[in-house]
């Protein structure tokens, strides 16, 4: 026994022994199966379903002990059949408890606040900012990741949170080292506002003026007056300008739910999605010629926020995540192990983990009421992938094979943001902005990627208005963390049962980066800024972001589904009706919306399988169900390798494939290609030292394209 428990503790990490200390038995079982599988950095290259039950052990642990509520619950009972709909300000959502999510509620934590004792000042946050952050180069996130991805984000933290400043200024001077290297001397800027919890354990609290709830709160604001704004109080729908963009008041401010910090790219997408909503009243009213304003608009709010919903959890997040695991961890969340097909034909009978966590039966925040976290802004603090330049196309000038039209006009990010920015859009059109942003790459979330302009950026109040002091946005984020009390980077990682680094080696090979953090914060790893760990931190082969920042992921991203009673309870045609409920089932990615609204876009520009990826890049299989998984094309010569020849074409575990059709691609000089079809075994292609080959078949019920490796790889070898 006593060999057993020296044993344990010189197996788990020292600086985490105090907190699984307070674990159950069966809890520290789980953890020291999670923690065998860190220490061998392992669980990432794991087949998929044990790489997916490693994330459910996670997620769990995370439920149990990264959850504090911060304040106390005042709210009152109510009756939820009577309230069916989302509330303009969030309020009755929780089933007994009228104020939970609402607008106003505090922001709750994963983790206690920060106990290291370290000044606002230390290091200070212009020198991090100028010696960590600031951007040197443009770093880009290659073709995973364009601009609709970057505004994705940004829509949906305008949905969830901001926090609610004080009256008081703070004002920041740069250090006599670095002034030269700051494009402020000093800035100015409003205190986070703190409140009392009346509580003796997180004493207080800061308060969230956006609606946590996954409400699209970004298109109806978050009370009663943003939901009057946008309304058009006739047949449902919101208010659109003759252009498809939204409308502007008289001081040019954009019309729709959220309109802080807004860019043209984020408003593109308030437009976008204002046109989704439309459109869902468009079709219930076609369906139900007498129900009223009001019902549709609520029916249609319903609908819309779930669309949305979807397309994040199951499009935008395996496009930031590209792994096989999160594929399936995301689908999961969504359909649940048995898959689409089986809750399309079943419905959710079988509990979150076989049938996902849309439609259960109770909505479920495990013992706390839901919020969003301060961890959980600062993780999505992902300014980084923001350009210098938006780079617009030219689409009235068609490149017919490659699908990427010729560069109009390379435009400063400052000149896309605010007004200015409202007014550029407006000139550009929506479908020359859409198909641009779609070309586009974005910004890695990486050090010295910070974009310089947000070094010296006007900020804006909440209605949108200029503010008068521009400020240092890289070295303001470092400030906030440090304000709110969120835990420096070794003290997170701590508190998310992550193992700590000891050294700066633990966390990246780049000596560079090396160098530079020691210069900034000495050897003393535990003064690392959370924002700069993130940054610095080794990546996920298919991550976009890093580990760390991920288990807050893992662990909100289903919260913000299990704990909503219409993604739970009221998912279901009573609420959403039977044509609003189909709307969103046979919603599943972006790209679907954007065909809805402009069915030529994506056949005309789009080369990728998703609207995330950049357009131009190749396709990739949607690897999420087994058979799909397993589909490989290969292709053999039969015959001359020049010019006209037989192909033998092998598919391996063929399944659902109801056309297959090997397509010549790039400058060919052969006459000769191969339409073969159903079911194909044999093709009849040209080949010429130029040719690459792909394939396109139908996989359930949409067509799909992806290169051909072998017959790639072999052409290049003539
Ligand atoms: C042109 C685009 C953008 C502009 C002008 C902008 C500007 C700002 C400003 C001024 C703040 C408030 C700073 C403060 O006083 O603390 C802020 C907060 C924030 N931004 Fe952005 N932002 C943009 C895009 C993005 C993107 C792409 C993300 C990606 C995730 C993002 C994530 C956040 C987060 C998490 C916060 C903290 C919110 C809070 O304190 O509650 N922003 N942004």
């Amino acid at each position: 026994m006593a060999f057993c428990l020296s044993s344990s503790t010189s197996f788990i990490h020292p600086q985490l022994q105090p907190i699984v200390a307070k674990m159950t038995l069966f809890d520290t079982f789980l953890f020291y199966v999670i923690h065998f599988l860190d220490k061998l950095e392992l669980w990432y290259r794991l087949p998929v379903l044990l790489g997916a039950a490693y994330l459910g052990i996670r997620r769990h642990l995370h439920q149990r002990y990264n959850q504090l509520h911060v304040g106390k619950m005042v709210g009152k009972e109510y009756d939820n059949g009577e309230i069916w709909y989302r509330t303009p300000d969030g309020k009755c959502n929780h089933p007994n408890d009228d104020l939970i999510g609402s607008q106003g509620t505090f922001f709750g934590r994963n983790m206690p606040p920060s106990t290291s004792g370290f000044g606002l000042l230390e290091p200070h946050p212009m020198v991090v900012a100028s010696k960590l952050l600031a951007r040197k180069r443009f770093i880009d996130n290659g073709k995973q990741f364009n601009m609709i991805a970057c505004s994705w984000i940004q829509f949906m933290i305008h949905d969830w949170v901001d926090h609610l400043e004080d009256t008081e200024q703070v004002e920041i001077r740069a250090a006599e080292e670095i002034g030269s290297g700051c494009p402020l001397k000093s800035f100015k800027f409003f205190k986070t506002k703190k409140v009392s919890t009346s509580l003796p354990h997180i004493k207080t609290g800061c308060l969230n003026t956006r609606t946590p709830w996954w409400d699209g709160s970004v298109l109806y604001g978050n009370d009663n007056e943003g939901m009057r704004r946008v309304r058009t109080f006739k047949d449902g729908k919101l208010k659109i300008s003759g252009d498809m963009l939204l409308e502007h008041d008289e001081q040019g401010i954009p019309i729709s739910g959220d309109v802080r910090n807004c860019w043209a790219g984020f408003s593109l997408l308030q437009a976008l999605f204002v046109k989704e909503h439309n459109a869902v009243c468009d079709m219930l009213k076609a369906h139900h010629p007498d129900i009223d304003d009001e019902k549709l608009y609520r029916h249609a709010r319903l609908v819309t926020s779930a669309v949305i919903a979807k397309v994040h959890t199951i499009d935008w997040t395996v496009e930031l995540l590209k792994t096989d695991t999160l594929l399936v961890g995301m689908r999961i969340n969504w359909y649940g192990l048995l898959g689409k097909r089986f809750k399309d034909m079943f419905g959710p009978i079988f509990g979150p983990i076989l049938s996902g966590l849309v439609g259960l039966k109770k909505p479920r925040d495990h013992g706390i009421p839901y919020s969003l976290t301060e961890e959980f802004v600062s993780v999505y603090r992902m300014h980084s992938l923001l350009p210098d330049k938006f780079i617009l196309r030219d689409i009235k000038s068609r490149a017919p094979e490659d699908k990427c039209p010729p560069i109009l006009e390379e435009i400063p990010m400052e000149e896309m943001v605010g007004k200015e920015g409202e007014k550029r859009l407006s000139k550009i059109g929506m479908e020359q902005m859409l198909v641009s942003m779609g070309h586009q790459t974005c910004g890695a979330v990486a050090l010295w990627n910070y974009p310089s302009w947000m070094r010296n950026l006007v900020a804006h109040d909440a209605n949108g208005e200029d503010r008068p002091d521009p400020v240092d946005m890289a070295a303001l984020e470092i400030y906030r963390d440090r304000e709110r009390g969120v835990a420096r980077y070794n003290e997170f990682r701590r508190n998310l049962l992550t193992v700590p680094i000891t050294k700066w080696e633990d966390l990246t090979d780049e000596e560079e980066v090396v160098e530079a953090l020691r210069e900034v914060y000495g050897d003393d790893v535990e003064k690392l800024d959370l924002l700069v760990g993130l940054h610095a931190e080794k990546k996920i082969k298919g991550f976009a972001i890093s580990e760390t920042a991920f288990y807050i992921f893992l662990l909100i991203a289903s919260r913000r589904l299990e704990a909503d009673r219409f993604f739970t309870t009221d998912f279901n045609s009573e609420t959403y009706t039977e044509e609003g409920l189909k709307w969103v089932n046979t919603t599943e990615t972006l790209k679907d919306v954007i065909d809805r609204h402009f069915p030529d876009m994506a056949r005309k520009w789009m080369r990728c399988s998703g609207a995330f990826s950049v357009w131009d890049s190749m396709p990739t299989l949607p690897n999420y169900e087994k058979e799909e998984q397993a589909l490989k094309v290969v292709a053999k010569p039969k015959g001359p390798r020049r010019g006209k020849g037989k192909w033998k074409i092998h598919i391996t575990k063929q399944t659902r494939i109801k056309q297959l059709t090997l397509m010549r691609h790039g400058g060919c000089s052969c006459a000769a290609s191969g339409v073969p079809v159903l079911p194909m075994r044999r093709g009849r292609v040209g080949c010429g030292a130029a040719v690459r080959l792909r394939w396109r078949a139908r996989i359930g019920g949409s067509t799909q394209e992806g290169p051909c490796a072998a017959l790639s790889s072999f052409c290049s070898n003539f």
